[in-house]
């Protein structure tokens, strides 16, 4: 298994490209199953998830290309996937498939609405919390589908099609707005989604399907409808800039100092995020470019923050401002609200030297002077990626576990990294 050495203590300084958004790309990938023309997504990340889902999409006989680099292309371009789903040859996604990525359980809504079944596998437990699926299944009973549990799967039936209903969700879900969208983008009549999430990734997702003929409005907001059209056709769609990367690297100049350009990220995407690290000291400057972050000589100011469904304080970004504030100058108090065991990192960061304290969602973090360098485990995506900012600020060297978790959200990381003068390097083996 690989793993990540860095030597802290260097501050960033460059250029970092940031890539097309994880969270936007899978859902795009999946809504390929929605039409038998062919999709072609633009700017798809190389990571391990994306490869991941084509190998489930292909199980259901999905053909799926990428066109390697072009000419002038930089090193970090975005792949161009194209998606053919003209024959699904089977409906049936497995359990050794789902339970290695949740988000793969979101097939079921195109599966469905266009084939008139599906059956797949309950994604099971994560190391995030319990995440259930219940919110998706309600949403598809509205839609008129008949669904059992049986033996771990949920067997979904539509023989007669989706028809349009009134969908309100108990709570905000961004995966189940994206099967409700995707589910009655090709029912019968009318869907209005109340409480819908309105992440930017959603609102990616439902113009994608806009350009493939679907009819949704209110996108973005807390209501979306969508008048079902009865078949979808192929299109062209450039995924959106991910914005978690984006904060990520943000939160990592604003912890060693430093003067980095993000290359291609959207300010607007992460209003709440880029707020939080002025209030910490961090300078955040828009430009046609993307966003430059500097921190020159003032230290790290303490924050207050609960993370919230867009567009407040995004749960994934939230291990990686706890890394920033170990090293505030005062105590930083972070409330998780949307994962009830997202705290993973704490015992890690605890390894480099942090003091933190947690009270049910709450982790109360007074900074330290200092950091050091000491072994870690990588635990899940986010909190791994905190693991590498405590690192880059602390004394000495760190040894990163089990980088696999990194590689399913972060497109070349360590080379990113480096190039802006960080001291960090990936063993093999
Ligand atoms: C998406 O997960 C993201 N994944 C997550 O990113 C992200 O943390 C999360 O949204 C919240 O922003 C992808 O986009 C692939 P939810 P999702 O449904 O859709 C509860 C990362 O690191 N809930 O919005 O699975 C649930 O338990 C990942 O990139 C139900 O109770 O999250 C949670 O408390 C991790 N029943 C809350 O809703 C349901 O049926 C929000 O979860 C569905 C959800």
């Amino acid at each position: 298994m690989d793993r990540i050495r860095i030597v802290g203590g260097n501050p960033l300084n460059g250029t970092i490209p940031i890539s097309g958004a994880k969270n936007a790309a899978l859902p795009l990938m999946i809504a390929g199953l929605l039409t038998d023309e062919k999709l072609v997504l633009e700017n798809v990340p190389r990571l391990a998830d994306v490869a991941l889902l084509q190998r489930i999409l292909g199980n259901h006989g999905i053909d799926i290309t990428v066109n390697g680099k072009r000419r002038g292309d930089d090193a970090y371009a975005g792949q161009t996937m194209e998606i053919d789903a003209r024959v699904i040859v089977d409906t049936t996604a497995p359990y050794d498939l789902v339970s290695k990525m949740r988000a793969s359980f979101w097939v079921i809504g195109p599966l469905l609405a266009r084939m008139g079944q599906a059956k797949v596998s309950l994604p099971g437990g994560c190391a995030i919390g319990t995440r259930p699926v219940d919110f998706h299944l309600d949403a598809l009973r509205a839609l008129g589908a008949e669904i059992e549990i049986d033996a771990g799967y949920v067997l979904a039936r539509a023989p007669k099609g989706l028809k349009g209903a009134r969908i309100d969700f108990p709570k905000v879900s961004v995966g189940a707005t994206h099967t409700a969208i995707m589910a009655a983008s090709l029912a019968d009549g009318e869907t209005i989604i109340e409480n819908a999430a309105r992440e930017p990734e959603v609102v990616d997702v439902a113009d994608c399907i806009n350009a493939m003929g679907g009819r949704i409005e209110g996108q973005g907001s807390s209501t979306i409808r969508i008048i079902g059209v009865p078949r979808l056709r192929g299109a062209r769609h450039c995924v959106l800039p991910d914005r978690i990367e984006t904060g990520t690297y943000a939160m990592a100049v604003a912890m060693t100092g430093g003067d980095v350009l993000l290359a291609g990220a959207r300010a607007d995407l992460l209003e709440s995020a880029l707020d939080t690290l002025r209030q910490a000291g961090a300078e955040v400057t828009v430009s046609n470019e993307g966003l430059r972050v500097t921190r020159n000589g003032a230290g790290i100011s303490p924050v207050e923050v609960s993370t919230a469904p867009y567009p407040g304080f995004p749960t994934d970004l939230q291990a990686q401002l706890m890394a920033l504030t170990t090293r505030a100058r005062g105590t930083s108090k972070i409330t998780e609200t949307i994962f009830e065991n997202r705290f993973m990192h704490v015992q890690e960061l605890a390894r480099l030297g942090a003091r933190i304290q947690l009270d049910g969602e709450t982790a109360t973090i007074e900074g330290v002077e200092k950091l050091t360098g000491a072994p870690v485990m990588a635990t899940d995506l986010r909190a791994s990626v905190s693991l590498v900012i405590g690192a880059l600020a602390a004394e000495g060297e760190s040894m990163i576990h089990r980088v696999y978790h990194l590689d399913r959200g972060f497109e070349r990381l360590e080379e990113k990294l480096s190039a802006c003068g960080a001291q960090i390097e990936r063993l093999a083996g």
